[in-house]
């Protein structure tokens, strides 16, 4: 073990924990016979400092070696009124088993208690050592998902999944309604995050909800297109027709890009509707979540920038 200082980003550091995120993530998926996942501009990774400190600033952690002054770690994180969020967290491949990843987990851990509120994140299913990190600190894997893409989706897919008349793009006037649907399906609310979607400062957001037939909101669906984040979620839906709706118009969206997107996967209809649209398998994930935790209804779509659980 190293001896490591635990402490908030400073503002002169992004470009080093954004180099950090993508040699580590990289570094790991290219030694475990996989590809890289970041393969935009070098500083496309920035985005995730740039989105967690608009979103919450202060809430990105490093650990500083003691010996060399160098970062061998760093985290996000932020509270919602339900729960915290642990969004990305990296060692760097020379730190690799020197306890970075569990100091930094365990002043979050310790944030999150002071609190009294529950952690939520999405890990990975086929990397060990992220899993591992998170089971041994109290995480309950709760629900599975699958990772999905679709390279060359046919030209207006919503027009055939059904529902695309209910399908249009949230404003401000939603977020009431799409806080409520999250609570009553999931039991965790997280009202900031919307409004920062919505306001969508940076351009890369979009925001489409689906629109029941009183009026009601049935499920609502983001996405963000950045070289350094190119996924479909967070959303939630009542049920499995809304979901394919609402992931259908998205792709239209996005047409040209390969955006990955989670999907529960006792979702059977849905995942099957999927691979009818020409859908690939490229990971899969759990949402572990260490406290009180309530078996949600409905679809659940998480996200990983900015990460969601
Ligand atoms: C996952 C990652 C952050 C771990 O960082 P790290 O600093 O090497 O981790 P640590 O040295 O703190 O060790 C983590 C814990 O997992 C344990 N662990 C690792 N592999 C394990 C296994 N197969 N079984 C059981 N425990 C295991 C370690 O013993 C340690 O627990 P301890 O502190 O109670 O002894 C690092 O591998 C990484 O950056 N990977 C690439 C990016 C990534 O995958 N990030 C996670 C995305 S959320």
């Amino acid at each position: 073990m190293s001896e490591f200082t635990i402490r908030p980003m400073r503002p002169g550091e992004w470009d080093e924990v954004s180099e950090l995120v993508r040699i580590s993530t990289n570094h790991w998926y290219e030694s475990h016979a996989r590809g890289a996942i970041f393969t935009g501009p070098p500083d496309a990774t920035r985005l995730f400092c740039e989105v967690y400190e608009a979103l919450d600033p202060g809430c990105c952690i490093v650990a500083q070696d003691g010996e060399t002054g160098r970062l061998a770690g760093s985290c996000f994180y932020r509270q919602r009124e339900t729960h915290v969020s642990l969004g990305i967290m990296n060692a760097h491949p020379y730190f690799f088993g020197r306890g970075a990843a569990s100091q930094l987990l365990a002043f979050i851990t310790d944030y999150a208690d002071r609190q009294g509120l529950p952690i939520r994140l999405v890990s990975s299913a086929i990397n060990m050592d992220s899993f591992s990190l998170y089971n041994r600190a109290g995480f309950v894997p709760r629900m599975a998902f699958q990772d999905m893409f679709i390279e060359s989706p046919a030209d207006d897919l919503a027009a055939g999944a059904g529902g695309a008349d209910r399908v249009r793009q949230a404003d401000d006037d939603d977020i009431p309604a799409m806080v409520a649907l999250e609570d009553e399906l999931v039991g965790i609310r997280r009202e900031k995050d919307y409004r920062f979607f919505i306001e969508n400062t940076m351009g890369i957001w979009h925001t489409l909800v689906f629109e029941g037939e009183g009026g009601e909101l049935d499920g609502f669906l983001g996405s963000v297109a950045h070289p350094g984040s190119n996924l479909l979620g967070p959303g939630v839906m009542r049920d499995e027709p809304t979901a394919a709706a609402l992931i259908a118009a998205q792709l239209d969206h996005h047409k040209g890009s390969a955006p990955v997107f989670l999907v529960p996967i006792q979702a059977a209809e849905l995942v099957k509707t999927l691979y009818g649209w020409g859908a690939r398998n490229c990971e899969l994930h759990f949402a572990q979540i260490r406290g009180a935790y309530r078996r949600p209804t409905g679809i659940i779509m998480p996200t990983f920038m900015p990460e969601t659980g």
